[in-house]
């Protein structure tokens, strides 16, 4: 019997490829032979010997130590692209209630009472006059499973959208539109754009990847989507942008503190990938992974 030990809640179809005549889910870590997790920081862990596979139920592989895990011979798998549809729906919802100030408009509707309900709503609506989204600019920062799908889906929406990843794979530039347009550098695509989207993982490299130099060449007023990671965005550059009003808007799906009661911040509780479907994607392709390793010593993505 291989036995795995889940740290976080792990879907129920994905388990489900775990046939139960040869698989068995332990309480304690000491007796797994792997582990299936989503968020849970895995860092302070120390894996018992028997642990030679850890399958990660999401694209982000930044709350496992990889790099140690390595060492001692524990191959690390990942779900890339099976959670970016609903990341992608909701870059595009947190654009629209950006744009629209609906998160503004819906606390102001739930505050309202029955007495001159009418009357309120007229002289207030006037605060919640939005811009509409077509014409507008969409920077993509990241242009892999993610980033093309935002990208395509805002051309449908009529934007015009300016992309950058200088690691951009073949299939990601087959499934591209065509008419999105490749800036030469970051600063080019900061420059031009309305909004920006970042979606690159958390890695040395990108680690403060908005910064103050890049909050010099934005546009007044843009707004920033954060569904990547917090580390990202430079947290000096962001509170000086935001109380300055470069950044018009900063949505994230990181809250920080500081932050979630700023004017110009729409804060989520981490729900980029939070969709049945979602989930269930991610948990399917890992555990079919950590399967055929286990089973066949195959490594099918690591
Ligand atoms: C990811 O990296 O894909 C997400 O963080 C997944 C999640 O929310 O667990």
């Amino acid at each position: 019997m291989y036995k795995i030990k889940t740290l976080n809640n792990i879907s129920a179809s994905g388990l489900s490829r775990l046939p139960s005549e040869r698989y068995e889910i332990v309480d304690e870590l000491e007796q797994a032979d792997a582990v299936l997790v989503r968020s849970a920081d895995m860092h302070p862990i120390e894996l018992p010997k028997s642990v030679i596979a850890v399958g990660r139920a999401g694209a982000g592989t930044n709350n496992i130590p990889v790099a140690k895990l390595s060492k001692q011979g524990v191959v690390v798998f990942n779900a890339p692209g099976a959670n970016a549809n609903a990341v992608k729906e909701l870059v595009l919802a947190s654009m629209l209630i950006s744009a629209r100030n609906l998160h503004d408009a819906l606390s102001f509707v739930s505050g309202l009472t029955a007495d001159h309900m009418e009357e309120t709503i007229e002289a207030q609506k006037k605060r919640f006059v939005g811009n509409e989204l077509s014409g507008r600019t969409l920077g993509v920062v990241g242009l892999g499973a993610i980033g093309v799908r935002v990208a395509n889906a805002a051309r449908a929406l009529g934007m015009r959208v300016i992309g950058f990843d200088p690691h951009m794979t073949v299939e990601g530039a087959w499934a591209l539109s065509s008419d999105v347009i490749k800036a030469s550098g970051l600063n080019e695509l900061f420059a031009s754009s309305d909004f920006i989207s970042f979606h690159v993982p958390l890695l040395e490299g990108t680690r403060g990847l908005f910064n103050t130099a890049a909050l010099s060449v934005v546009k007044s007023g843009v707004t920033l989507m954060n569904f990547s990671r917090d580390g990202i965005i430079d947290p000096e550059a962001l509170k000086q942008g935001l109380n300055d009003g470069r950044i018009g808007r900063y949505v994230s799906d990181f809250p920080k503190a500081d932050l979630i009661k700023h004017p110009r911040v729409i804060a989520l509780p981490h729900l980029g990938a939070s969709t049945h479907e979602a989930e269930e994607n991610c948990a399917v392709m890992v555990a079919d992974q950590v399967r055929d390793y286990l089973e066949n010593g195959n490594i099918a993505n690591s």
